[in-house]
């Protein structure tokens, strides 16, 4: 079998090679494609998700010249098709991709394409039942859906850096190919035996010795001392350990990452360097780590849905600019919702006119292409009810002139965006430790992470015009603001790094819970913020979970209060608690000091719209970062993206009423539909200003 299988691989990549074009190997950079190709560069991919498998092949033309002539340049294909592609073990089929490749270069497109690891063959789970996933319950998973093997099966991860490395084979000198998306949003872990062996494997490497881990675990208490690492049970939930809890959390990153590193590797081993390898991700997926597995990825790309149908377009921007974050470069929309989705309780469709501000969102926040999921929904299977591009019959839905108007304000827009990347002044710390840590423990069943993460991110992105969201490891010398809503986990390490930053001039503002737990989700011995507490020259006195807001400075706080107790005789209140629960009452709620040539902030209660908004705007002015365009009102989202010695302002207007943008002389729209100065209701607008002139108090750059 596996004979056969070379041979094959053999006759294939002698068979891609007469299609392969360049005549010597080059590195091209990402989005170059099509100059191999004799077509001009795509600076901003436009397309679907299409699924020539599902469909005859008679009918492939026509989708792709309805496509063409929406103006697409872009088809991700393969992901689900694995038993088309292997439809007996060993046995190989791409024929007809080759044809669907070949089709959709003649249409225009270049092509991204999937592995189809998200759904194993029927003949694999009945042949080899030891890949199938098993639930924290111990049920099995059957085959039917998807995602139904263990991310920890050897067996299965062979099986899949195989088809990854045939497909690359074939696929990876092809100058129709662009990039590669490993795998769908992988996600659930699984609980099988291997699973637990690379579980003690995990920590045996993670600790070294099981002292180590008794010591960092604190396992005197309820009697939880082990003696060996396999005596170690296996769970992401309920009475464990915190250490434990959170320590899973860093194996099933380890696992995903490793999982998605071993396909990333088969691929490289014989694709041209071109070739990009990305993963598509899900929102605020808590999963694991996404930084880390970007460290093997080239690029980011995640799937933007907005489940009611009623876009808060901060919020979502936010998870815009987390993934940004997760490799600090553009990224990829590869998945949107032409539409709806058919997956919450109602499946609110996006208003008229919205699918394109979402589309012009994400390239406003770094995206190089919008793909929307899907192009026409299969006539059976789990997702009939999905918004898609053209309907049963095969004709366009309402929304696909919208995402031809996209396409075509892309194109339009294409040369001023090429080269160019957000700006932003202001960076957030986003830590997978410290949610995590949060969420194994809440203590206030509404202190949500993310809510808290998106209530700073909010005034800070409305006023500033461009939030940057970071690791904390990050380099975060260029940002004259660094705000960390809750960094309750923090080593010593990033306490180093992040004090040095301060020192040398930055101003770093951390918000409640931070500096509570080191990376074992052990509490620092000292008071919050910990390793910080000395850089602060105060302390978290005591903390409350709320039930009711309190008085803060002049506004209110909810769910969360801290008491501030001042050590160094130079810090400054610069908040109160009114009178509460008499603990509280007059205690200091806010804190800052000077050190060296910056400053450190301490935010100890969760402060209410108004309070974050007016703190937002006292952060920022002091950091003389100003709005991009000044004057807007809050539904106007105005997105810098610079390169190349120029500025592209991405304006989308998500109000309902007209309003005139002041925009600086020399500025030049691309597209969109600004009148003038006037940019109408849910108008969007792409404009140029040569060259970028840094505004009175900012340092450019
Ligand atoms: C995810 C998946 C797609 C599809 C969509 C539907 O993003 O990647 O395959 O199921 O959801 O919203």
């Amino acid at each position: 079998m596996v004979q056969h299988m070379y041979r094959l691989v053999a006759v294939l990549a002698a068979a891609s090679a007469t299609i392969a074009a360049p005549a010597q190997q080059l590195i091209y950079p990402r989005h170059a494609t099509a100059a191999v190709l004799d077509r001009p560069v795509i600076s901003i991919a436009i397309g679907t998700a299409w699924y020539p498998e599902q469909w005859p092949e008679a009918r492939w033309a026509t989708d792709l010249a309805m496509m063409r002539s929406a103006g697409f340049n872009t088809v991700r294909l393969a992901e689900f098709a694995w038993s088309t592609m292997e439809p007996r073990e060993g046995q190989f089929d791409f024929a007809w991709l080759d044809r669907a490749i070949a089709a959709a270069h003649g249409a225009g497109m270049q092509v991204v394409l999937g592995t189809p690891t998200a759904a194993p063959p029927a003949w694999m789970s009945q042949r080899y039942p030891d890949i199938l996933r098993i639930d924290e319950n111990g049920v099995r998973a059957e085959h039917g859906g998807r995602r139904h093997f263990s991310f920890a099966s050897a067996r299965y991860r062979r099986f899949a850096v195989r088809i990854a490395a045939v497909m690359a084979k074939r696929y990876g000198k092809d100058p129709r190919v662009i990039g590669w998306q490993i795998d769908n949003e992988v996600g659930p872990p699984s609980f099988d035996d291997e699973a637990v062996a690379r579980w003690h494997a995990f920590l045996t490497a993670r600790y070294g010795t099981i002292d180590r881990l008794n010591k960092r675990w604190t396992t005197q208490y309820w009697s939880q001392h082990y003696d060996r690492f396999d005596q170690v049970p296996l769970h992401a939930t309920g009475q464990q350990n915190p250490g434990l809890l959170l320590d899973f959390k860093h194996f099933t990153t380890a696992t995903w990452t490793d999982y998605v590193a071993e396909q990333a590797r088969a691929i490289r081993g014989v694709a041209q360097p071109r070739q990009w390898v990305t993963t598509n991700t899900m929102f605020w997926n808590a999963g694991f780590d996404h930084y880390a597995m970007h460290r093997e990825l080239d690029m980011a790309s995640w799937d933007n849905y907005i489940p009611d149908g009623r876009p808060d377009w901060v919020a979502n921007g936010a998870n815009h600019d987390l993934v940004r974050g997760y490799k600090q470069r553009n990224f990829w929309l590869m998945e949107t919702q032409p539409g709806r989705v058919d997956w919450v309780p109602v499946n609110r469709s996006l208003d008229r006119g919205q699918v394109r501000e979402m589309a012009w969102q994400a390239i406003g926040h770094g995206a190089d292409a919008v793909l929307w999921w899907q192009w026409r929904s299969a006539l059976n299977g789990q997702e009939q009810y999905h918004g898609a591009l053209l309907g049963a019959d095969g004709t366009a839905n309402p929304v696909l002139a919208e995402a031809a108007q996209v396409a075509r304000e892309a194109q339009a827009a294409g040369a001023a965006l090429a080269g160019t990347e957000p700006a932003a002044k202001v960076a957030m710390l986003f830590s997978y430790d410290s949610r995590w840590a949060i969420d194994l423990q809440r203590h206030h069943r509404d202190f949500d992470p993310v809510r808290q993460f998106v209530a700073w991110y909010r005034p800070l992105r409305i006023a500033s015009q461009g939030v940057a969201v970071l690791p904390v490891m990050a380099d975060l010398a260029r940002y004259p603001l660094v705000v960390a809503p809750s960094l309750h986990v923090v080593t010593q390490g990033q306490a180093d790094r992040l004090a040095a930053y301060v020192r040398g001039g930055g101003h770093l503002v951390l918000g409640p819970r931070s500096g509570m737990k080191d990376d074992a989700n052990a509490l620092w011995p000292q008071r919050q913020p910990g390793p910080l507490a000395d850089l602060l020259g105060a302390h978290v006195e005591q903390y409350y979970a709320l039930d009711t807001p309190v008085t803060v400075g002049g506004g209110t706080a909810d769910i969360w209060a801290e008491t501030l107790a001042p050590g160094a005789s130079d810090v400054e209140v610069l908040a109160r608690y009114g009178t509460a629960n008499g603990w509280i009452d007059g205690k200091p709620a806010i804190v800052t000091r000077r050190v060296g040539k910056g400053q450190i902030t301490y935010v100890g209660a969760w402060l209410d719209a108004a309070g974050m908004t007016a703190l937002a705007q006292r952060l920022l002015d002091q950091a003389k970062v100003g709005p991009v365009l000044a004057g807007l009102p809050d539904t106007v989202e105005v997105m810098a993206r610079d390169g190349g010695g120029r500025r592209v302002l991405v304006v989308v207007n998500h109000g309902a009423a007209a309003v005139a943008l002041p925009l600086p002389t020399g500025a030049r729209a691309v597209a969109g539909d600004l009148a003038g100065r006037s940019l109408p209701a849910h108008g969007v607008a792409v404009v140029t200003i040569e060259p970028i002139l840094p505004r009175q108090g900012e340092v450019a750059g």
